[in-house]
């Protein structure tokens, strides 16, 4: 067998690999595994590569390795699971970065040599460096957005979407004028290559400045998605199968979760892209305040309400992550369970700030994945379930969305006020990520227990062991 052979053969293999580590990724149970599996694949890809070609230059290889593997490890081992959004948009930004520069520099060898290139070669070059370079600056962006840099509220001007849609037409000339001057084997490509790519550049800032901050997860899984095509275009570029498919299965799986992501929140991704919606406080359909009266409770009345239940279930949300509440969270459920209590969790697909936000963090506290409920699962059993608690969640359980003319009418939600009783554990009355109030707080069976999710989750803990 010749080196191309086996060298073609292990990409075959990883790229195999990738499809079921992907596949895996579909259930908690499973993902730990499928995670691995991916990586096994990569790094099974990676050392074909450095195999398959004669590498000169071995130390800046193995600089690159060890610089990248020793921020990689940093960045898993101390970034918060509430900063996952702006890990995720980094690497992103990153990967089309390397798309984009792949591109370029296949560019200048070609340009070096003096030859032509074949039309397709050109496209590819082209389309990598477009969809890489947008992905790259969109995504500092919205990291910057996430973190406070850049303002979360939505940045508009006038003739905004106009001046996008030129600045788009303008690159389609640029790109097809590179493409038709790099055939003619002409030398000023790379002058308007370079233009090409401040263009590019330009874009992807004014594609997510006017999208408000609330809205970054969709963003940078749409995001991810374009790194993904980037990649795949590099792949075209470099002829490198893997990196063709690993693309595809990245650009393909990334729209598939923006598309879910707007589905559970019944949006549409042209909603999210030009609506300038999460930024600022919306209004809600609301009803008379004089009507709305909340009947807070102690973590001692809520503990004897949850203790001679039969069944309760618990809905997470983002206030359980802020809080990092999800240990002392198991310990109550322990205790519960330790008193013949029946507890399930009911698990939003939008709860939290990203997708799987709340599988995640039950899985850092050890709580069984055959405990955890989607909303389809569990919808139909909240009028048989005693007591719901709810932690740090607000939109997805807010019956505001059965009414057609509240901003988040349609959104799919858990019907939690179908239960005999409520008990909801924020900090105050005020709105989550959608802005809007929330009625399930003011209803006749709803009790409010005020305070930190972990504060008082920890005193929850002790009040149901004495109860
Ligand atoms: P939210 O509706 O954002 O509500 C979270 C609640 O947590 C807030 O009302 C807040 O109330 C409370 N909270 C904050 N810090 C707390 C703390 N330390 N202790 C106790 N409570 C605390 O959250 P949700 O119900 O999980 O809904 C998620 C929202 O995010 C949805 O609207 C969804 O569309 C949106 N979203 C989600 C995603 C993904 S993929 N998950 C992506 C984009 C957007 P207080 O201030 O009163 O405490």
């Amino acid at each position: 067998m010749t080196l191309s052979t086996a060298v073609e053969i292990s990409y075959l293999f990883s790229s195999v690999l990738f499809v079921i580590g992907l596949k895996r990724l579909q259930s908690p149970a499973t993902a730990r595994r499928g995670n691995q599996l991916a990586a096994v694949a990569m790094f099974i890809a990676i050392c074909a590569t450095l195999l398959g070609n004669q590498i000169a230059e071995w130390n800046t290889i193995l600089i690159g390795i060890a610089v990248g593997g020793i921020i990689g490890y940093w960045a898993a081992k101390t970034v918060q699971m509430t900063e996952m959004p702006e890990l995720v948009g980094i690497f992103n930004g990153f990967g089309g970065a390397a798309s984009a520069l792949v591109a370029g520099a296949e560019l200048l060898r070609l340009q070096s040599l003096n030859v032509t290139s074949p039309l397709g070669e050109g496209l590819s070059i082209v389309l990598s460096c477009l969809i890489g370079t947008v992905t790259f600056s969109g995504s500092f962006v919205a990291f910057g957005k996430l973190k406070g840099i850049v303002s979360g509220n939505p940045i508009t001007f006038p003739l905004q979407k106009t001046l996008n849609a030129g600045l788009f037409i303008g690159l389609l000339v640029l790109g097809g004028a590179i493409m038709g001057l790099f055939q003619l084997g002409n030398l000023t490509t790379l002058n308007t290559f370079y233009i090409f790519t401040i263009a590019a550049l330009s874009l992807g800032i004014l594609l997510v400045i006017p999208i408000g901050g609330a809205d970054m997860p969709v963003v940078i899984s749409l995001l991810n998605s374009y790194s993904g095509l980037a990649a795949s275009a590099a792949g075209f570029v470099i002829s490198s199968n893997v990196l063709i498919i690993s693309g595809a299965l990245v650009g393909a799986s990334g729209l598939i979760l923006t598309l879910i992501m707007c589905k559970a929140m019944n949006r549409s991704l042209t909603n999210v892209a030009f609506g300038a919606f999460g930024g600022e406080s919306i209004i809600g359909t609301q009803g008379d305040d004089s009507e709305k009266i909340a009947r807070p409770v102690d973590a001692e009345g809520a503990a004897m309400i949850l203790a001679y239940a039969q069944s309760v279930v618990v809905v997470p949300g983002y206030g359980l992550a802020v809080a990092q509440a999800q240990h002392e969270l198991r310990k109550v459920v322990d205790n519960l369970e330790e008193k013949g209590v029946d507890v399930k969790y009911a698990i939003h697909p939008v709860a939290g700030r990203m997708p799987g936000h709340m599988n995640v963090l039950l899985a850092e506290a050890d709580v069984s994945y055959d405990k955890l409920f989607d909303l389809d699962e569990i919808n139909d059993d909240f009028d048989r379930t005693d007591v719901v608690l709810v932690v740090g969640a607000n939109d997805v359980v807010n019956p505001e969305a059965h009414n057609p003319q509240s901003v988040i009418a349609g959104m799919p939600i858990l019907d939690v006020d179908k239960a005999k009783s409520v008990i909801v554990m924020k900090r105050s009355l005020s709105t989550g990520f959608a802005g809007i109030d929330n009625p399930l707080f003011y209803m006749d069976h709803t009790l409010m227990l005020f305070g930190d999710a972990k504060e008082t989750m920890n005193d929850l803990v002790r009040e149901v062991r004495e109860a």
